[in-house]
């Protein structure tokens, strides 16, 4: 239901802070990754430990790192970014009046003013305190400001009271959570469908420390990811050792090998979508040593054996519907050497790039490609993710 989506619960200091604990796992059963945050004081009442090690992530609750000043100090940032929703559950009365007043005095409510995502509140409390004016007028401009609001129901409180004000239950909490998703989609030619991006330099070890490589950065990959995600698809960046960052809105996965992306292909075969950027080793030594490699010889003879060529495969395999988009890097013949692994790889599109020309190839910002594919070619020059952007909506608008 929540496969794949990226959730950070917020929890508050109430006692329903317990049944969180039980919300995180249902989350993660239904498929979604979950960040915590909590505030100082919901840590009163469950220990963050409990939700670092359930969401196997570290608890968001200080905005100050005491022990390491001024290291993750934007860490707010990075999760408001990453989220595909926000839901607080439980919300007391005091971090839904701070919400209305866009106060940021903790890690929780920082993270949420800085958040692209919806936000579900579920407010949480007293039947006494739920009912008070400033709670219902509070909840009332929230819903206007454009937060989501999960009413409590009603049942036995801690406080004894037979009132409205628990959390509801997790299950309610789930369904409404991936109808918001489902509703915040990104609308474009590429809604619902899945794409794998491949991105950056495989890396092929002869001994522990020393490999073979190529100077991809991955910019172009990430490029392509962003703007398959700008058409609406779920995006996954699969990704070697590259020096370009990945936003933190594009979920990635990471390689080393050509064997090591092979299989995580074969984990996403059924992808609608392959964009295969990666600047893929051919060959791997034969052997790998474990121990350094010493200098006690006059010479040393490397023997290498071929990789999968993983593109190929994909292509032998391609299911009814299936788009593969390939790149070719070529130093000559661009055109023609394009069109015949076009072909050979039975690729439905192929993105030529000249490496050996000005304001293009690995380490630009800049790139010059020809798209070829069904009665198609044409040549895109400029930023990176302007030219990804065109080539998107060349073939999907
Ligand atoms: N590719 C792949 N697996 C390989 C080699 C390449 O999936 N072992 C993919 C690349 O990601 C790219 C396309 O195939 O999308 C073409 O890669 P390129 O390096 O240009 O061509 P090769 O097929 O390796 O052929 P050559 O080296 O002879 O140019």
């Amino acid at each position: 239901m929540l496969t794949g989506k990226r959730i950070i619960l917020g929890v508050t200091g109430g006692i329903a802070a317990y049944k969180a604990v039980y919300l995180l796992r249902d989350f993660q059963k239904a498929g979604a990754e979950i960040r915590v945050t909590m505030t100082p004081s919901a840590t009163r009442f469950v220990g963050s430990e409990t939700f670092a090690a359930l969401s196997r992530n570290e608890v968001a609750v200080e905005v100050f790192n005491d022990a390491q000043p001024g290291k993750n100090w934007t860490k707010h940032i990075h999760w408001g970014e990453w989220a595909d929703l926000f839901v607080i559950a439980p919300c007391t009365a005091n971090t839904l009046s701070k919400i209305v007043h866009g106060q940021s005095d903790n890690m929780l409510t920082s993270t949420l003013l800085a958040a692209r995502c919806p936000i579900l509140i579920c407010p949480t409390m007293d039947g006494e305190m739920y009912e008070s004016p400033s709670v219902s007028k509070n909840l009332e401009q929230a819903g206007e400001m454009g937060y989501y609001i999960l009413e409590p129901e009603k049942g036995y409180l801690a406080s004894g009271l037979d009132a409205i004000g628990r959390l509801p239950e997790a299950q309610a909490i789930i369904n409404r959570s991936a109808e918001i998703i489902k509703d915040h989609r990104i609308q474009g030619p590429l809604t619902g469908k899945k794409v794998v991006v491949t991105a950056g330099p495989t890396r092929e070890f002869l001994d522990p420390v020393r490999f073979i490589s190529n100077p991809s950065s991955g910019k172009m990959g990430i490029a392509m990811a962003d703007a398959a995600r700008a058409l609406g698809a779920d995006v996954t960046l699969l990704h070697g050792p590259i020096t370009a960052a990945v936003p933190d809105r594009i979920q990635s996965e990471q390689f080393v090998s050509a064997d090591d992306l092979f299989e995580l292909i074969k984990s996403h075969r059924n992808a609608d979508i392959f964009i295969k950027s990666a600047a893929v080793s051919d060959f791997k030594p034969k052997t790998r040593s474990d121990q350094k490699e010493k200098k006690d010889r006059a010479e040393l003879t490397i023997e290498l054996e071929k990789n999968p060529d993983i593109l190929a495969w994909l292509g032998e395999r391609k299911n009814k519907g299936q788009v593969l988009i390939g790149f070719a890097m070529e130093t000559e013949n661009l055109i023609n050497n394009a069109k015949q692994k076009l072909e050979r790889k039975n690729l439905d599109w192929i993105c030529a790039n000249q490496l050996n020309s000005e304001n293009s190839g690995f380490n630009s910002d800049t790139n010059t490609i020809h798209l070829l594919g069904p009665g198609t070619q044409k040549e895109f020059t400029g930023q990176k993710s302007e030219i990804a952007s065109k080539i998107l909506t060349e073939i999907f608008d």
